[in-house]
């Protein structure tokens, strides 16, 4: 697999704060890669050093596998704050600002506003624009130029549900094109949604790096008996909302369906005549690390 960024042993202290602590990722082609972390484990100081905004303080990263330049970071698009836009210039006027900076042609203004559905918006002064708009134009100003990796810091502070739904679906829709995506957020959640790699920081130290689906999965596995095996079976069967059942001895395996507990499984196997002798949920320990960290 090719990888668009490589971080080695990176690091970064403010004072007496390790902001970035030997911190080791590399990001695929093509992939979504989250970075995870509740608030200052160190994301935003991540990104601002391999954009070369803010300096290291140890450690190397390489962008395409290539040496640092110029040259290579025109193939990165970044949303890291606020965006600055100029509030009483229309959104094209301000996207033909961007496009002088980037030294790219006005003709690609047109396919970034219609990315983010702005088009029809184009000549209204950027201060009318609500946040969720003022985050789109971000994203378009980035997109302009056509870069290969799209950078996000928390695209969707500040927005209510629909403003988030809206930039998630369209940071899908990026992806689809083929674009790499690197998206520093605090929200589990969002992260779920919307990526397809992650890496968990804490205190700027690496947990765990993977495919969300081997990392996040949130699935939880039952753990059943009773002291009949084979009603119990029978009656498992009949259940239906499960998803996944395994035997191992006299214990069975499950995992249940999306939204059914295991008070919904004991409620009906109550109904049945059904009395277990051991009924419980065995988490994930990465999960368990996970939502310990978040919950310190
Ligand atoms: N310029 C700075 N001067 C001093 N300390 C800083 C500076 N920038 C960041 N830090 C510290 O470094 C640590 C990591 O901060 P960083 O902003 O990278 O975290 P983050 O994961 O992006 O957090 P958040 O979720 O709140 O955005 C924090 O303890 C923060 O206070
Ligand atoms: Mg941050």
């Amino acid at each position: 697999m090719e990888n668009v960024l490589t971080i080695s042993n990176l690091d970064k202290r403010y004072g007496k704060i390790h902001a970035v602590n030997n911190l080791s990722i590399a990001v695929e082609k093509g992939s979504v890669y989250g970075i995870l972390g509740p608030n200052g484990s160190g994301k935003t100081t991540t990104l601002g050093i391999v954009l070369g905004v803010v300096n290291s303080g140890g450690g190397s990263f390489s962008w395409f596998n290539e040496p640092n330049s110029k040259q290579n970071r025109k193939r990165i698009g970044a949303i890291l704050e606020q965006p600055l836009f100029y509030p009483y210039l229309s959104a094209l006027n301000n996207l033909k600002i961007v496009a002088d900076i980037k030294q790219v042609s006005y003709d690609d203004i047109e396919r970034v506003l219609k990315i983010v559905d702005l088009w029809e918006r184009k000549d209204s002064k950027f201060k009318t624009f609500s946040y969720g708009m003022k985050q789109r134009l971000a994203i378009a100003s980035a997109l302009l130029g056509n870069p290969e990796v799209l950078i996000f810091d928390e695209p969707t502070n500040g927005l209510d549900p629909r403003g988030i739904a809206e930039i998630r679906e369209l940071i899908i829709d990026i992806a689809r094109q083929g674009i790499t995506i690197i998206l520093a957020s605090h929200l589990l959640d969002e992260v779920q949604k919307t990526c397809s790699h992650v890496v968990v920081l804490h205190k700027g130290e690496k947990l765990f790096e993977g495919k969300v689906e081997d990392v996040l999965n949130l699935s939880n596995t039952v753990e059943v008996a009773s002291n009949n095996a084979q009603i119990l079976e029978i009656a498992l069967n009949e259940f239906g909302k499960i998803n996944e059942m395994k035997r191992n001895g006299e214990q069975f395996l499950l995992s249940l369906s999306e939204g059914i507990t295991t008070t919904d499984l004991n409620t009906y196997l109550i109904d049945k005549g059904i009395i277990v002798s051991h009924l419980s949920v065995r988490k994930k320990s990465l999960e368990e690390q996970f939502l310990e960290l978040l919950s310190e």
